[in-house]
């Protein structure tokens, strides 16, 4: 069985990935192997971040991981918070909070049109190879629904009425940007046997 090591903490996370992962995977996280300080993420970019924790995690293990970074950029604050993302409304990555702090940056704003950006770094022996994926949409009024997690109940993918915490999670991950990246990720992995 083939071992691969997903570098979060964050249980939403780690549940779409892991849901997107042929059966036949075994997945750990680090805390499995005993890995329970917070993964560094110094990085100015998505990739930047993505591999600064795969990296971290298989210098460590030296088994194959992989890490995903994700930003929501908003248009009309210029891409922000992009990748501060998890630290826009303080160092607690309280999604409240954050959600809070972007609908009032966004008061009385029209133009609210916004997009997810995954980056996933694969490293292990070998090398390291990263994967994008970005869902375009725009930034509700009011969140809505309690699936998913992090911005979900702000977030209407393009051609869509409700949020992705609205929709079935399949639903997300099949047009999302964790989604895409996972797409052209497994791709890769598959090819390696
Ligand atoms: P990070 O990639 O773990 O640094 O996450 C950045 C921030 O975006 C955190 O506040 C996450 O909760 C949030 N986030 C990450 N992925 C998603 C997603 O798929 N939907 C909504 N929020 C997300």
């Amino acid at each position: 069985m083939k071992v691969l090591v997903i570098c979060t903490g964050n249980p939403g996370k780690r549940k779409e990935i892991e849901e997107m992962l042929p059966a036949a995977v075994r997945v750990l996280v680090p805390a499995d192997l005993g890995i329970r300080s917070e993964l560094p993420e110094t990085g100015a970019t998505l990739e930047e971040n993505a591999l600064e924790k795969a990296r971290h995690v298989h210098q460590l293990c030296g088994l194959p991981c992989m890490a995903d970074d994700t930003g929501l950029e908003v248009n009309a604050l210029n891409g922000r918070p992009g990748v501060y993302s998890a630290r826009y409304a303080g160092s607690a990555n309280d999604p409240v909070q954050n959600m809070t702090k972007l609908l009032g940056e966004l008061e009385g704003v029209q133009e609210r049109g916004a997009r997810f950006r995954t980056v996933i770094a694969f490293v292990t022996k070998e090398g390291e190879t990263c994967f994008e994926g970005r869902v375009e949409g725009h930034i509700a009024e009011k969140p809505a629904g309690d699936g998913g997690f992090g911005y979900d109940p702000l977030f209407i993918p393009e051609g869509r009425e409700e949020t992705f915490a609205q929709m079935d999670p399949a639903d997300k991950n099949a047009i999302g940007h964790r989604g895409k990246a996972m797409a052209r990720f497994l791709e890769h992995y598959r090819s390696l046997g």
